[in-house]
């Protein structure tokens, strides 16, 4: 695929920091990548750009809980199968923690937030979002 672009793909990120990390989801099947750095990704015979996070806004701003050791991230979004959150991940510079979520499944998880990280979700319409921990 590499080849056939022509574009050149390099990964600068040799130590493996995970906040570089980058996410990929396949349009037709839906397979959830993930990948410490730059990194040419295909699936169903297609080449998967690396989804660009934005800031989470309105319905995808994760609300977050402290429960006992853990912290309980609930978002007030749509769960059908035409437009659910998919999977809600953790990245610090060490761990990746990735919960997937399923439509008509509850759009909340349990996680181990840690400081300096980021809080990601994915809406199967709207992408990836992520606020900084
Ligand atoms: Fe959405």
């Amino acid at each position: 695929m590499e080849l056939l672009s022509g574009d050149t793909v390099v990964n600068r990120n040799k130590s493996a920091n995970m906040l570089r990390s980058r996410f990929y989801v396949c349009p037709i099947c839906g397979n959830v990548v993930h990948s410490a750095g730059e990194a040419v990704v295909s699936c169903c015979g297609v080449t998967l750009p690396a989804l660009e996070a934005e800031e989470a806004d309105g319905d995808h701003r994760p609300d977050v809980e402290t429960v006992e050791d853990e912290e309980f991230i609930t978002v007030d979004h749509s769960m059908t199968k035409a437009h659910y959150i998919s999977f809600i991940a953790c990245v610090t510079s060490d761990r990746l923690q990735l919960v997937k979520l399923y439509p008509e499944g509850n759009a909340q998880c349990r996680l181990r937030l840690q400081r300096g990280g980021y809080l990601y979700l994915y809406c199967n319409r709207h992408g990836l979002m992520r606020r900084r921990l």
